[in-house]
């Protein structure tokens, strides 16, 4: 494709102008972690809550996002990136409209989570590790892949034959096997109050 054909378009209704509308300031929560952490359950109970409280927010979840726009994607290694790469980008453009973007996808490469965080601005991205080990989630086996995974019927499943890099210095850790979802949740609203995402009083999510 000759890119040098397209040029970028100014648009009169700027990211600014549209948060003035709003109530909040806009960023990611980055959930990630293996498959049965938990990441889409808390992240729902996220929404919800901020929902509740009149915050403009949309949730993209792997699972979901797979049957529609990266349907077309598999989880080799390059598809699992190609898959990132579009959540990234449209999530970029949720911040710009001003939204509270929710992603719950493995992400397993910490690479990719770099570069979707590099598409925003430093604080519109905050990542959130469900921290749950991987003998937890494959006890907990809700869809029954690991089991699959396991007698080979699935390859390059995350924590079996393919590799899942967990984050170093993420904003926000959530251990699921010390905390129950509704306390996991009230982390996450804790931090998006203190740290002026969202008003409210932070003590009302204090555990
Ligand atoms: S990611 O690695 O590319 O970020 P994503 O979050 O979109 O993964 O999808 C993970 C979900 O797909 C899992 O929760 C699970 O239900 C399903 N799945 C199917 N095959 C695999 C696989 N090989 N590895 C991990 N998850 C898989």
């Amino acid at each position: 494709m000759e890119k040098s054909n397209i040029v970028w378009q100014n648009q009169h209704v700027t990211k600014e102008k549209r948060i003035s509308l709003l109530n909040q300031k806009p960023c990611i929560l980055w959930f990630t972690g293996l498959s049965g952490s938990g990441k889409s359950t808390i992240a729902n109970a996220v929404e919800e809550e901020l929902h509740k409280k009149g915050i403009k927010t949309y949730l993209l979840d792997g699972d979901n996002v797979r049957h529609g726009l990266n349907k077309d994607l598999g989880f080799t290694e390059m598809e699992r990136v190609e898959n990132i790469r579009r959540i990234g980008e449209v999530s970029k453009l949720f911040v710009d409209a001003g939204l509270i973007v929710l992603t719950a996808f493995i992400s397993p490469f910490k690479s990719d989570r770099q570069i979707a965080r590099s598409l925003v601005g430093y604080d519109e991205f905050l990542e959130v590790f469900i921290d749950t080990p991987l003998s937890i989630c494959e006890k907990r086996d809700p869809k029954g892949l690991y089991k699959k995974a396991r007698e080979g019927a699935i390859k390059n499943f995350t924590g079996i034959d393919s590799p899942y890099e967990a984050p170093v210095e993420p904003q926000i850790q959530l251990k699921t096997d010390e905390c129950d979802i509704q306390a996991c949740a009230d982390k996450v609203i804790f931090h998006l109050i203190k740290y002026g995402y969202i008003k409210g009083d932070e003590n009302d999510y204090a555990i």
